[in-house]
């Protein structure tokens, strides 16, 4: 049997922050970390297995002050593209130090370009708008060439999504659009990263509105606007948006947690994490049996999500992409 095994990596450096977002439930679980030096091997193991791409991310990356130091060795001991997701909750030094390292690509977290100048009591969403919108521009102008902005759609700002897309594309930046993730659904067995229930989950009462902005997405798409997320993942926004039921087939991604395990998905650790490591995956057979047996058992648990992540890794694996679209963009 021929085996795709995954091509890119979303790896969780930490679970620490200096934000709380109301919707992000990663930082509510703390693991005992990998240090510096792990994680340099980690990235050489995820190199000689074949891993094309890596999204760093967290947790907040960026609290690590050795950040610049691992992204440094990526670039010059590794063929892996390294990328940021930050929540852009820092200076300018900070962000100059991160291009000096090599950093190739930077996404910032911009849920709405309305958001309001930061005020005592902002929401920890509208800050990290405010300061990734500021800093993207700072990328750009010292010559970062992938950027981009993960916009999460909530019950809060759908009807300003179609703006905010519009304005972050026509000034060069790449969007990527995901409906919130939420309601734990099992947390007794293996739904460990679900994000609570709130205000601002979407439910079947704005599928009317969610149905007028992915129209909209879609009309911008197809007249050259830079977003990600592909056609067919916007139109089952205002389905599986809301049920949040749509089931990934296959392994397309890697997920590794800040402790090195491999979790299944970014909402399920399971059978994953308590046999994985990256570098037990050093072992071919082992690889083979996480991708052919032991992901199959602990996906048969999901009841379903929308994590646009997971959706265009699987879209690129399908396709065979022996790289990704946006590297030769
Ligand atoms: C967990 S954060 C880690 C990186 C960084 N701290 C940040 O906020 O950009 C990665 C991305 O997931 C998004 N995110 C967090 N919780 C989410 C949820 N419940 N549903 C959808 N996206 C979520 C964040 O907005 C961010 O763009
Ligand atoms: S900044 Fe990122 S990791 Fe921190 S709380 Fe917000 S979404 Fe979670």
């Amino acid at each position: 049997m021929d085996i795709a095994y995954p091509l890119e990596a979303q790896v969780y450096l930490t679970r620490e922050c200096n934000l709380r977002c109301e919707y992000c439930i990663l930082t509510k679980k703390q693991l005992k970390e990998l240090s510096l030096d792990e994680w340099k091997s980690v990235f050489s193991v995820l190199d000689s297995i074949g891993i094309k791409s890596v999204k760093l991310l967290g947790g907040e990356p960026t609290v690590k002050g050795w950040l610049e130091e691992l992204i440094a060795f990526i670039t010059n001991n590794t063929s892996i593209r390294c990328v940021l997701l930050s929540n852009s909750h820092f200076d300018e030094d900070r962000m100059n130090s991160l291009v000096a390292a090599g950093l190739w690509g930077y996404f910032a977290s911009v849920d709405s370009i309305l958001a309001q100048p930061i005020t005592p009591g902002s929401s920890h969403t509208d800050i990290k708008a405010m300061d990734g919108y500021y800093m993207l521009h700072k990328f750009k102008e010292a010559g970062v060439q992938f950027l981009g902005a993960n916009v999460v759609i909530s019950s809060e700002n759908i009807l300003e999504i179609p703006e905010t897309v519009k304005k972050l594309s026509d000034e060069g930046f790449w969007v990527n659009l995901c409906p919130i993730i939420w309601g734990i659904r099992n947390s007794e067995t293996s739904f460990e990263y679900r994000a609570p229930d709130s205000q601002l989950k979407l439910t079947s009462e704005y599928v009317p509105k969610l149905r007028e902005m992915a129209l909209e997405l879609l009309r911008m798409k197809r007249n050259g606007a830079k977003i990600i997320a592909s056609e067919s993942y916007i139109q089952g926004i205002p389905i599986f948006g809301v049920r949040q039921h749509w089931h990934c087939s296959r392994l397309s991604q890697l997920r590794v947690d800040a402790d090195g395990s491999i979790m299944c998905c970014p909402d399920i650790r399971g059978i994953a994490s308590k046999k994985y490591t990256v570098w037990s995956l050093k072992d071919l057979q082992k690889y083979r049996q996480l991708v052919t047996t032991d992901w199959l058992k602990d996906s048969k648990q999901c009841p379903g999500c929308y994590w646009s992540s997971i959706f265009l890794a699987e879209e690129n694996l399908l396709k065979g992409r022996p790289d990704f679209w946006y590297l030769n963009s």
